[in-house]
């Protein structure tokens, strides 16, 4: 069969080891599929820039994003920048022109992830995003296609790796709140600039995502009541521990008869509860459903190569659309439940 093409957009720790899972399972991911994939371009700020022993063709790099996203033969564009613009140009660009679109970019999805919707559908096009909430773990999936048949009530969980990290040094060393994000940056897990991580954005961002495809509406970051983590001290963390608890930043979604809540703070947890437990840079959603009942969701949330993974999973998927003329579940047809304001029942 004819190959797959693909344009990905970003080459940095999540860009590169898609680089490297679509080099390394080659030969599997053209069974699975039953076509080759080809990446005919990669879109960078600096294409000089030294990536280690990417097994890839230096002259595919560019700066030229939208040129590659409007090539003729570019079937599928894997977008791994993040920020809104001009992310959100090249998306609705790609969608439109009827090109499937794969992207972890959640501040995006969280802020205009309707107009994205849209221009899917205008576009007759496939939006994926599994590795924009929770990294490796399958979730958005299951969101979005196996429990279509039930009815969620209400998501809970640990979704930012950074502060959970933070959280989880914090109350087994005893250190303080600075200290134990200087080990987090050490580690690599804290970015240069950790702001969206511990004021809670970027869990208030996926919390969006969450609540949007959990209760069938459009949720989006500004309507998610949001609180970091940084007012958390050592001292809190004591006094949790001598209750028999810890703390952990939690996002929580809940569905109301004809409206949902959506929230994101830290919060104080029994050591019994199954949450405490999630250690390091890990991630846990809750999923309650009326028929299927409680589902757990357990995994590495951040990291180039399980975030990777979770991309390439979309991409397999994508293709295989292409290959059989079929879509993505359409999201264009949501209902529209108000979003209550936090205290309000
Ligand atoms: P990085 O900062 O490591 O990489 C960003 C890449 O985008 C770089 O290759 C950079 O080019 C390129 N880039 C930046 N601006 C432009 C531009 N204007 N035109 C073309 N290319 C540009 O980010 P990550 O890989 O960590 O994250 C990528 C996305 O994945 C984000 O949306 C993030 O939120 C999401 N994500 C990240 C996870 C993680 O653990 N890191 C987990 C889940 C999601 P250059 O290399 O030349 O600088
Ligand atoms: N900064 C994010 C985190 C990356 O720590 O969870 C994964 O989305």
């Amino acid at each position: 069969a004819k190959p797959i093409r693909l344009a990905l957009l970003g080459c940095g720790t999540v860009g590169t080891e898609v680089v490297r899972l679509l080099h390394d399972q080659a030969d599997d991911l053209t069974a699975r599929i039953g076509a080759p994939l080809e990446l005919v371009g990669i879109a960078v700020r600096r294409p000089g820039r030294q990536r280690g022993d990417l097994p890839v063709d230096p002259e595919l790099f560019t700066t030229d994003a939208l040129g590659l996203i409007k090539r003729d033969d570019v079937d599928v564009v894997i977008e791994v920048v993040g920020g809104i613009e001009p992310a959100r140009t090249w998306l609705t660009e790609a969608l439109r022109a009827g090109k499937s679109v794969i992207t972890a970019n959640k501040a995006l999805l969280a802020e205009d992830g309707g107009a994205l919707h849209d221009a899917a559908a205008e576009g007759n096009a496939d939006l994926y995003y599994e590795a924009s909430v929770a990294g490796a773990i399958p979730l958005l999936r299951p969101l979005r296609e196996s429990l279509h048949g039930d009815r969620v009530t209400a998501v809970t969980g640990i979704v930012n790796g950074t502060t959970n990290f933070i959280l989880s040094s914090m109350a087994s060393t005893g250190a303080g709140f600075n200290e134990a994000l200087e080990e987090a940056t050490e580690l690599g897990y804290a970015e240069a600039d950790p702001t969206a991580d511990v004021e809670g954005f970027d869990a208030a961002a996926k919390a969006a995502i969450l609540a949007s495809l959990a209760f069938h509406t459009r949720v989006t970051a500004a309507d998610v009541f949001r609180e970091g983590m940084t007012g958390v001290t050592a001292g809190d963390m004591a006094s949790a521990k001598e209750m028999g608890c810890t703390i952990k930043l939690l996002c929580i979604a809940q569905r109301g008869a004809d409206s949902v809540s959506v929230r994101v703070h830290p919060a104080m947890i029994p050591l019994t509860h199954p949450l405490a437990g999630v250690g390091d840079a890990f991630n846990a959603v809750f999923v309650e459903t009326e028929a299927a009942g409680p589902l757990m969701f357990y995994g590495r949330g951040a990291g180039g190569r399980p975030t990777a993974s979770a991309v390439l999973g979309d991409i397999v998927a994508a293709a295989r659309n292409k290959l059989t003329g079929t879509r993505a579940p359409s999201e264009s047809n949501y209902a529209k439940l108000a979003v209550r304001p936090i205290g309000e029942s």
